[in-house]
């Protein structure tokens, strides 16, 4: 075992398994996809995923890394002794790949609005922050694909240099720090003229507005937010000491995600109608509506600056558990291979992540299946992958395993809730992701 990652406490553990989970899904993933797929319902699907579906999955992904104590790319043989199953761990492995390939993307756009509110403050330009142009910073090929490169640069330097302890002991106030910051956007959105139109769009769940489409993206909403199904959680609780409490670490990190997911859609929503944009405006709403709302409070600048560094904290402590994994898996937990591993990694990483960034400008035009080309890397990875590879480990858990040594790794059960548990993994779940997963090939 890896020295160097072994925390001795269950608050690193939870600390580090929060920030992988808290990062752009909660923030810039839901309001967009909540824009397109209904509001309020998709809004009541995402929650009744999360609870029912996420929560039961992020206490399995845990109690198996807990189990197995090995990198993921050989937990599963260790496990059941059956080497082909390891396939999962490539699968988790393939999806993170891809997946930080266009997480860096969003990265780089944080960094490139950080440079340009502070350039804006540093020269005291009449520009403000209502001038903010999306389109014309995020159709810059050059300027986006430099953004990208310092996010993924900026990921590698923390998990070559293992500081991400550090990273953690911040997180303890730059977390909280994120969330007084949504609470204020949530007011100054609220108190704007037009917003409660917008309010009740994302409150009030609309029946007709639920699709099978929206159901399928909700579900890989919450695969995504809670970094489900890429064994990512797994390599985390592997490195956990035997202290850790499954059941509450899961429960608390659920409930801070749906947290930070209802307050980023208070905070957007209102204002998209307040400034009169559409719900569907895709991956840029986010930056579109913001800083017009940032703009309408004394002092907007610095508050907002303020707010993209946190936002870029916490994007950072995601990227940064995406990196681990392929550490883990490429070294098998050998610390002296974890800068060359690491450096590769985020070579190749940044060698795909320049078609999704394209995207946006030069590539806007390549549609094909579920969009443009980052919008199928994302759904290869949360509606493909990140499922798939949740599957594979239920299957693993509830035909393979054993209920006792499960049982003693699940922790003490005061509410006696491994029984409840046990039987969804073993039962419900994996038909419940099937039939979501097939239905989407009819
Ligand atoms: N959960 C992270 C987020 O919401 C993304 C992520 C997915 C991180 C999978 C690690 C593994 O931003």
């Amino acid at each position: 075992m890896n020295k160097q990652s072994q925390w001795k406490s269950s608050t690193g553990f939870i600390l580090a398994s929060a920030g992988s989970a808290i990062g752009l899904g909660a923030m810039w993933k839901f309001p967009y996809m909540a824009g397109i797929y209904g509001g309020g319902a998709f809004l009541l699907m995402f929650l009744a995923f999360t609870i029912f579906v996420g929560l039961p999955l992020l206490m399995m992904e845990f109690t198996v890394g807990k189990m197995g104590k090995t990198y993921t790319t050989k937990i599963y043989e260790k496990l059941t002794q059956k080497k082909w199953l390891n396939i999962i761990g490539w699968n988790g492995n393939l999806a993170v790949f891809v997946l930080f390939g266009f997480y860096s993307v969003i990265g780089g756009w944080i960094i490139i609005y950080i440079f340009n509110v502070a350039l804006q403050m540093i020269t005291f330009s009449d520009d403000n922050l209502g001038n903010i142009q999306f389109e014309a910073i995020i159709g810059n090929p050059f300027l986006t694909i430099v953004g990208q490169g310092i996010f993924i640069l900026l990921t590698m330097i923390i998990v070559m240099m293992g500081v991400e302890k550090g990273l953690e002991k911040a997180s303890k106030f730059m977390m909280p720090l994120l969330f007084i910051f949504l609470i204020v956007i949530v007011i100054k959105s609220l108190t704007l003229d037009g917003s409660m139109e917008g309010l009740k769009y994302i409150l009030q769940p609309r029946l007709e507005d639920i699709s099978m489409q929206g159901i399928l993206f909700a579900l890989g909403q919450s695969f995504f937010t809670l970094s489900l199904g890429t064994t990512g959680m797994i390599t985390y609780a592997s490195y956990a000491s035997k202290e850790m409490t499954i059941k509450t670490s899961a429960i608390s990190i659920v409930a801070m995600n749906i947290l930070v997911s209802i307050l980023a859609g208070l905070a957007i929503f209102p204002a998209i109608t307040a400034f009169g944009y559409k719900p569907t405006e895709g991956p840029g709403l986010l930056f579109k509506v913001l800083p017009k709302v940032f703009d309408q409070m004394a002092f907007g600048s610095g508050f907002y600056l303020i707010f993209l560094i946190l936002f870029l904290f916490a994007a950072l402590t995601s990227s940064i558990s995406l990196l681990e994994l392929n550490v883990s898996n490429f070294t098998k937990n050998d610390n002296a291979k974890r800068k060359p591993v690491a450096f590769c990694a985020s070579v190749l990483v940044f060698m795909i992540s320049i078609p999704a960034t394209l995207s946006f400008s030069s590539l806007s035009g390549i549609h094909f299946g579920a969009g443009t080309i980052f919008d199928n890397m994302d759904f290869l990875v949360s509606n493909i992958l990140m499922p798939l590879g949740a599957l594979g480990t239920t299957l693993v858990v509830g035909q393979l395993l054993n209920k006792k040594d499960l049982k003693a790794h699940f922790g003490k059960d005061k509410f006696k809730l491994f029984m409840p548990w046990y039987y969804l993994i073993k039962f419900v779940l994996p038909i419940v992701i099937v039939l979501i997963f097939v239905v989407q090939f009819i």
